[in-house]
């Protein structure tokens, strides 16, 4: 089927390979909450280690459902509403097994996760896609509704967005409720870094719109906003039915999620939720120094307003390709960054000349990078 390896996986090998700082791959290296590996600990020796049920241990459904009431005053049956994944990898990709039809059409904002393509191309859907443009990465509500044909069932929203930084503003999410309600469309929303949101803005969940609750399917994970993404503890929430579809795929998929994980997660939730901002305001300090380290060097870069990273425009450096800058980095400058290029339909199109930078690791390792990169020559 033609599925293409995801380009995290060649870029970390790359880092190793060559010795690499790596501001490829988003994951952060420091660990979150000692207390919360504490309860994972406790989870272990406490005998959690055979089958979870499926749909998540109750303690982490009843967490995400409390979660999602006191950040945004959604309710939801733990019961009915909220399933357990393995990352929201999987709440993906159950999602899009589990609802989209061979044939159907999905809007889906470009560039994307590179999941999100693999995973529609498994089901059988056809892309969408409604260019996010540098530098400002904004949604082209014009672009949105031309996307959609009579064939569109579903938009796969994510906000905030990886890889542009992009959160979706309270005007541009009504443009979108606004076209699924008149086109009856199914929102599956991928809020992976819905609490890393910066300069003082908030993550507005579609779903909380007027009309959207009843259609839309909300996706994230404590990977992100606890800095676990290695645990892979995600979670589905929304209509019963559109739950159930997800947990009908996950069957075949996973079957279940890690179990002393979960009652973990659920600590994690109901106990350090403040967590996440504390986080936030962190990263953000971090996303400073890494923004104007990247300017100084001679990197026009975006300024993003939430997630782990940060786009750089390489062409004014004489560059037209982020793949070939990417690749010849490790070499020149001894820093891994990722080529945006591939997240777009057509990789000569938008993206062409934009590398993504991740600023979730420490200050002395940010800083390091581009101390290297200010003594390269990064020209081409
Ligand atoms: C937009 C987006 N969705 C989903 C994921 C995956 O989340 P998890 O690690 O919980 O599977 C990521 C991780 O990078 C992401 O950036």
């Amino acid at each position: 089927m033609g599925i293409p390896p995801t380009i995290f996986a060649e870029m970390s090998a790359l880092a190793v390979r060559t010795g690499s700082v790596n501001l490829g791959q988003g994951f952060p290296d420091e660990d979150g909450p000692a207390e919360v590996i504490a309860a994972a600990v406790a989870a272990l020796e406490g005998g959690a280690n055979q089958y979870a049920p499926g749909i998540g241990v109750p303690a982490l459904r009843r967490a995400v459902a409390d979660h999602q009431r006191r950040h945004y005053g959604i309710e939801l049956d733990p019961d009915r509403q909220v399933a357990v994944t393995t990352g929201c990898t999987e709440a993906i990709a159950a999602a899009l097994l589990g609802l989209v039809d061979p044939g159907d059409e999905v809007v889906v904002l470009e560039p994307y996760y590179d999941s999100y393509v693999a995973m529609l191309q498994m089901a059988g859907g056809v892309r969408r896609p409604v260019t996010l443009r540098s530098p400002d990465f904004r949604l082209d509500v014009d672009e949105l509704r031309a996307a959609v044909t009579p064939r569109t069932r579903f938009v796969l929203l994510n906000s905030p967005h990886n890889p542009t930084g992009t959160v979706l503003t309270r005007g541009e999410l009504e443009a979108v409720a606004a076209l699924a309600i008149e086109h009856d469309l199914v929102v599956i929303t991928d809020e992976v870094y819905e609490h890393l949101v910066f300069d003082g803005q908030r993550h507005v969940p579609i779903s909380t719109l007027p009309g959207m609750a009843e259609r839309t399917l909300t996706l994230s994970s404590a990977g992100k906003s606890y800095s676990f993404t290695g645990w892979k503890v995600g979670w589905a929430t929304g209509p019963a039915e559109l739950v159930a579809a997800v947990v009908a795929a996950k069957q075949w998929l996973t079957y279940t999620s890690g179990a002393p994980l979960q009652p973990a997660v659920a600590v994690a939730l109901n106990e350090h939720g403040d967590a996440p901002a504390a986080l936030a305001l962190d990263l953000q300090q971090r996303r400073d120094l890494l923004v104007a380290g990247l300017r100084d060097a001679g990197l026009p870069t975006s300024t993003p307003q939430g997630t782990y990273f940060a786009t750089s425009d390489i062409s004014s450096l004489g560059w037209d390709d982020g793949l070939a800058f990417c690749l010849a980095l490790p070499e020149r400058a001894g820093v891994v960054a990722i080529p945006v290029q591939g997240f777009y339909d057509d990789p000569r199109g938008a993206g062409r000349h934009l590398v993504r930078w991740a600023f979730c690791k420490r200050r002395e390792v940010i800083t390091d990078a581009l101390a290297r990169l200010a003594a390269a020559d990064l020209t081409s």
